[in-house]
């Protein structure tokens, strides 16, 4: 992360292998096919540590690679020094939105914290749902729910950025 972008974006949910990574490689692309490289900055985290220094599931990447995206980026977890390093993170769960809010130090913390469903545009679902478990249309379904909402979240962010 460099020092003079003007919004930092943080994408948090268990393991960092699956949703968060995903978000992260969407909502990266959006940004650079918007010219916002230089105004946004994107990362993920994982509340738990269970896969710290991996890639992203192969299951996730090879449906992202589908779609014409790269997720590459490697675990790490989430720490209470994220909220001063970002300005918006965004949970895929609510056991995600909790693990986040026990950490946070003040207020100020606390009110960067979103649910990332809170920016869907067309779904009414109301998390990412943990596809580890799942099927093929598990991971389908997180990335339809991630493109969705990484859409409404760009919305948020330019407003933000004016
Ligand atoms: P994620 O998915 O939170 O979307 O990265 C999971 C990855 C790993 C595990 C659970 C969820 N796990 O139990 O190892």
């Amino acid at each position: 992360m460099s020092d003079n972008a003007t919004y930092k974006v943080l994408f948090v949910c268990l393991g960092n292998i699956c949703r968060s990574p995903a978000a992260e490689g969407i909502f990266r692309k959006m940004v650079r096919r918007q010219g916002l490289k230089d105004k946004i900055e994107v990362d993920s985290a994982g509340t738990a540590g269970y896969h710290v220094g991996e890639l992203p599931d192969s299951r996730m990447r090879q449906h992202g690679a589908r779609r014409g995206y790269k997720f590459d980026s490697l675990s790490r977890k989430f720490t209470s020094c994220d909220f001063d390093r970002f300005d918006i993170i965004l949970a895929m769960d609510d056991s995600n939105y909790n693990s986040i809010l026990r950490l946070a130090p003040d207020l100020d913390s606390e009110a960067k914290v979103h649910r990332m469903m809170d920016f869907s545009k067309k779904y009414e679902n109301d998390h990412i749902p943990d596809p580890y478990y799942s099927g093929t249309e598990g991971f389908e379904l997180v990335l339809d729910l991630l493109e969705d909402s990484c859409d409404g979240l760009l919305d948020k962010v330019k407003k933000d950025l004016i």
